[in-house]
């Protein structure tokens, strides 16, 4: 781990990176480029201003594109993010990541990290060899966040385009424009400006300290998958998760969380085997309630509440290591 130069009475702050986007390179001449070229070091010596805001300290947890993030990973973060946390010296921790599923892992860490001290996650939509890449002042921006005692207590936050986020929250909404990142149902947690922050109300669904979930001889999280619903459905690819071992299913259903009556009789059969089967939406935004058009109850299913099939999974899997029970789950849905 190396230690950055900045004055001694700065906050110090661990950045762990994972590489993305924000730490990628042109291969050639043309627009491909390679996600995770750049070490966290490289990154951080082309923000001198860096220094003016935290005692920077750097760890390289992973180094791929997020389109490769895994649950093994993830419990590594999570370890390293809580080791570091516990450290009463270090203020806060910093990750970059790749934008494709830093919704996915930002949640993971939101209810498996039992600090208040900030998390904040970051990426960036342009490699950092574009034409005005958007990572340095990303990356800046969420130093400043992490470095401001303010940030404690709201769980973990996504810094990109001048927006802060709560991870619960966000979701990437564009291929490839740099305001990506939305906040359909509570919105933003903040602003930041060129370093200077607007905090706005705290989040109101329990996280890091009040989460019930702890990774503590968690070696690996159950098999939970997603299958997307569409007109015309049939029941082959459920069934085919039934027979991989899937302990859990969230239905990127259409609408309301709804399937049709094929794949509706596939995902009760699932739910009637032990299987936990949760109802999203493929929509982007909305609630999905329970028993409007299907009978939740008699089915045994379990409603996303908010949360978009992704971040579902991510509940999912952490409440299957805790119970099985359609009931208990569903509470938890309602809770994170
Ligand atoms: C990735 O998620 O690693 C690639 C895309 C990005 O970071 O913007």
């Amino acid at each position: 781990m190396a230690a950055l130069p900045a004055p001694p009475t700065l906050p110090r702050v661990r950045v762990l990176a994972t590489g993305g986007t924000i730490a990628g390179a042109h291969t050639d001449g043309s627009r491909s480029y390679q996600a995770a070229a750049f070490s966290i070091d490289t990154l951080i010596r082309a923000v001198p201003q860096l220094a003016t805001l935290a005692r920077l300290e750097v760890e390289q947890v992973a180094a791929l594109g997020s389109q490769d993030m895994n649950e093994a990973v993830w419990l590594k973060l999570a370890a390293r993010a809580q080791a570091a946390l516990a450290e009463p010296d270090v203020a806060a921790v910093v990750i970059t990541h790749g934008t494709d599923t830093m919704e996915e892992t930002g949640y993971f860490l939101n209810l498996t990290v039992p600090s208040d001290k900030p998390i904040v996650l970051v990426g960036a939509m342009r490699p950092a060899t574009e034409i005005s890449a958007d990572g340095p002042m990303n990356l800046y921006n969420a130093v400043a966040v992490a470095a401001h005692p303010g940030a404690r207590g709201r769980g973990v936050l996504v810094v990109a385009n001048d927006e802060i986020h709560f991870a619960r929250e966000v979701a990437k909404t564009n291929t490839t424009q740099v305001g990506t990142f939305k906040a359909t149902h509570r919105g933003l947690a903040g602003l930041v400006h060129a370093g200077r922050l607007h905090l706005y109300a705290p989040p109101v669904r329990r996280h890091t300290t009040a989460s019930e979930f702890s990774l503590a001889g968690v070696t690996a999280l159950p098999r939970v998958d997603i299958v997307y619903a569409h007109a015309g459905m049939g029941r082959e690819l459920i069934d085919a998760a039934v027979r991989a071992g899937a302990k859990g299913l969230v239905i990127a259903g259409v609408g309301d969380g709804n399937l049709n009556a094929v794949a509706l009789a596939a995902a009760a059969a699932a739910a009637r085997a032990g299987v936990a089967v949760v109802r999203s939406s493929r929509t982007g935004g909305g609630v999905v309630e329970r028993n409007l058009e299907v009978d939740d109850d008699a089915l045994g299913f379990i409603a996303a509440d908010e949360l978009n099939p992704q971040k579902a999974r991510v509940l999912l899997m952490l409440g299957l290591t805790r119970t099985s029970d359609p009931r208990g789950l569903q509470e938890m849905f309602f809770t994170y």
